[in-house]
């Protein structure tokens, strides 16, 4: 079997987490990390052979087949770029660029070489939202008429909560809705399979200034990107759905949530439960489904690497993706698809309709 190489740039939370994925690939190799800071502490602590500071020359030298692109947001475009004018290809964090027409070029990009550009909207991978996706597909629902549910955490529940993740000229100019909100919104279009055609959005930024601590003491800085963000969503067949994302909502450290109902069943989904799947009935009683291979569709056991009672979340998650890009990669075709550059492009139309929304007061087609 032939092995391929992957490398990844950015370090950081997520970095560091394509890294132990990759490793669960069969058939793949961590060649090289790159990260502006401390890269070969990075990568000797991960155990990769070899940590660049510069992503360029790491990709020159090391030749990957992959890269992964795990920088903040406002570098993506550049390292993406980069590695498709090298004829590697690529899988990306989300939100994917900083606007819609970045994520664009990024798209052409990835068509003029011939290249995979895939996104990592892991959500898709894990065991629920999948077999949620077939059951839609199957018709168990009936028609599907209204999804609702949202994304909460609570890291940036204080004033003095800071990261480059709430700057505009580092996120983008949404950050609840770009941040969380790509996430929420491709799941839902990925259970349903209807796309998202007219959009309303109601922003809130909490704190119009936070508190960064820098070398030389507390400094207080305007806050350009909303906390939280409540939106109304048209879908091209025929369902509503509303959300809420916020990463200002104590006691939610990391809960997306997605319901579904269709004229025959409804759907639940919580990742605080992250293998329950609740179906809704009106005339018989409720019925929980729990990951399980023997009892979900056959596409979705194709996702499952371990029996009845042996829980699978977020790393697992992440291996599924990778695995269903790289047999992309192979030539192979997943059951369900994996988010595609295309499906990110989409995504970061949405989510600028969105802050066009808030800003307007207005419903506003995609
Ligand atoms: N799929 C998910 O669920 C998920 C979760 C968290 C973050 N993310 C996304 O992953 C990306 C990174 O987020 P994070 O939480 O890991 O951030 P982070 O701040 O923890 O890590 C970013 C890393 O990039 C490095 N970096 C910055 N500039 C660089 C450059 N020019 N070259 C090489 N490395 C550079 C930094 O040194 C840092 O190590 C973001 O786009 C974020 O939205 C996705």
């Amino acid at each position: 079997m032939e092995r391929l190489k992957a490398a990844v740039v950015g370090m950081g939370f997520i970095g560091a987490a394509h890294v132990e994925a990759l490793r669960r690939v069969p058939y793949v190799d961590v060649v090289a990390i790159a990260d502006s800071f401390g890269a070969a502490e990075k990568a000797q602590k991960l155990g990769v052979p070899a940590g660049y500071a510069d992503y360029r020359q790491m990709m020159d030298e090391v030749k990957p087949d992959c890269v992964h692109v795990c920088t903040p947001n406002h570098m993506h475009k550049e390292v993406v770029m980069a590695a498709f004018e090298r004829g590697i290809n690529v899988i990306c964090e989300k939100p994917m660029a900083m606007n819609a027409q970045e994520a664009q070029e990024m798209v052409d990009a990835a068509k003029k070489n011939g290249l995979i550009g895939a996104l990592n909207f892991h959500n898709r991978y894990y065991p629920i939202p999948h077999q949620m996706r077939r059951m839609v597909m199957n018709g168990e629902l009936g028609d599907v008429f209204f999804v609702e549910g949202g994304y909460l955490q609570d890291w940036l529940q204080y004033k003095t909560d800071f990261s480059w993740k709430i700057l505009a000229d580092k996120c983008g100019k949404t950050r609840a809705t770009a941040d969380l909100g790509s996430h929420w919104i491709d799941l839902a279009e990925y259970v349903t399979g209807q796309k998202v055609k007219e959009v309303f959005a109601e922003f809130k930024t909490i704190y119009p200034t936070r508190t960064q601590m820098t070398e030389e003491g507390p400094k207080e800085v305007p806050i350009d990107t909303e906390d939280f963000s409540c939106i109304i969503l048209r879908f091209d067949g025929g369902a509503v759905g509303t959300a809420a994302f916020s990463a200002v909502f104590s006691g939610k450290k990391n809960q997306t949530v997605l319901r579904v109902a269709g004229t025959k069943e409804s759907l639940e989904w919580d990742n605080e439960k992250v293998n329950d799947l609740l179906i809704g009935r009106r005339s018989e009683p409720n019925m929980l489904l729990t990951k399980d291979p023997a009892l979900v569709d056959p596409a979705t056991a194709s996702v499952i690497s371990y029996p009845g009672g042996h829980a699978e979340g977020f790393p697992d998650a992440f291996k599924q993706n990778f695995t269903a890009i790289y047999g992309a990669i192979r030539g192979e075709v997943p059951a369900n698809p994996f988010a595609t550059f295309e499906d990110g492009l989409h995504i970061m139309n949405i989510v600028d309709k969105l802050y066009e929304s808030a800003c307007s007061g207005k419903w506003i087609t995609v």
